[in-house]
């Protein structure tokens, strides 16, 4: 099978390829297009490897696209701009990459007869909600630019498959977690400062609830939407292990080594959704999945990839605070 994954070379986009290419058994070819934007790093990849081609290119760029996709069997779409905070600072390159570059690379996709498409979409795009989990059936009702440039290139790719006959399908998963993540996001952001001796930032309370996911897992749910999932359906993929913020800093405090005093409560993000609660009933009944990582080994698996690769993660901080 040839798979084209966009935005390959960032944090779920890299884990995905990883375990593509250590599955020999299937022996997927892998093209991956990523732009290497602020959070793409060509080193989340294998400099060489048989089986994997990366160009570095846009989403947004239709000649490229249509050169590079005949011939490949699915898309595995990834690329995306996906931190909140930079989308309240600045929401036009998230519609630009988000909104317009999904419909570039539907288009493209469907001029080049591409099969299944997967379009890696986000449990923000039902907004927040206070009690139960939401389905699938769950209206959008996104808050942030982020989130709404999201549930926007999600109908764009439903529109897709009911106008044009596309081979879609969308999963939406919740809060990521792992090697490789861009120390913006909260877990790498706390860990990486707190091994630096420099304080954390919490918004707000801290009762922000969000459901954690090990980035394997999620690859694992990805996977079997693209050879099992129905076409024109949406799934969720969660880890079905929800935390406050406050208890979330509390555990990366005690994987470090820390204390309280390492906590600094900054004002609270704009718009900040309250909770997020993902019902997987769907893609467990009708595709077998189930999160395999507890949140207990995932961390501190994570916490000691951080511990490992300092020599990943300090440059990267170090660009972004010169
Ligand atoms: N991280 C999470 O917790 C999470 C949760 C839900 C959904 N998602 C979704 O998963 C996908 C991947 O997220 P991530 O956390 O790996 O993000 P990331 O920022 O680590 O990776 C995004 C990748 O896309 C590339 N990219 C950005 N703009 C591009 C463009 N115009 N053309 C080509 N490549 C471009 C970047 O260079 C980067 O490699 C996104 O679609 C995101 O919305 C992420």
């Amino acid at each position: 099978m040839h798979i084209f994954v966009t935005g390959g070379a960032g944090f779920i986009g890299s884990a995905y390829v990883h375990a593509l290419l250590q599955d020999d058994s299937a022996g997927a070819t892998v093209t991956v297009l990523d732009a290497l934007s602020y959070s793409g790093n060509r080193d989340n990849l294998p400099q060489t490897h048989p089986r994997l081609r990366f160009v570095r290119g846009d989403i947004t760029d239709d000649h490229l696209l249509r050169e590079l996709l005949p011939g490949h069997d699915a898309i595995v779409h990834f690329a995306a701009e996906s931190h909140v905070d930079r989308s309240i600072a600045g929401a036009m390159p998230f519609v630009r990459t988000n909104v317009l570059g999904t419909q570039v690379l539907l288009d493209a996709a469907r001029a080049a007869g591409t099969g299944r498409f997967v379009h890696v979409s986000t449990d923000e795009v039902y907004g927040s909600i206070d009690e139960g989990s939401w389905t699938e059936k769950w209206p959008l009702e996104p808050n942030s630019p982020y989130a709404a440039s999201k549930a926007g290139s999600d109908l764009l790719a439903l529109a897709a498959h009911r106008t044009h006959g596309l081979d879609v399908v969308v999963t939406r998963c919740s809060n990521n977690y792992g090697p490789r993540q861009f120390p913006e996001k909260v877990i790498p952001l706390f860990v990486t400062n707190l091994m630096d001796g420099r304080q954390v930032p919490l918004y707000g309370d801290g009762a922000n609830v969000r459901d954690w996911l090990h980035v394997s897992d999620h690859c694992r749910g990805i996977q079997l939407a693209l050879e099992k999932g129905r076409a024109g359906e949406v799934y969720n993929i969660g880890g079905g292990t929800e935390l406050s913020n406050r208890e979330l800093t509390g555990r990366l405090l005690e994987a470090c080594g820390a204390d309280w005093d390492m906590v600094r409560p900054v004002a609270d993000r704009k718009g900040h959704d309250r909770r997020y609660s993902l019902d997987i009933t769907k893609i467990s009944e009708e595709l077998g999945y189930a999160p395999q990582i507890g949140l207990n080994d995932g961390l501190a698996a994570t916490v000691a990839w951080y511990r490992d690769n300092r020599s990943w993660w300090e440059p990267l901080k170090a660009r972004e605070t010169a």
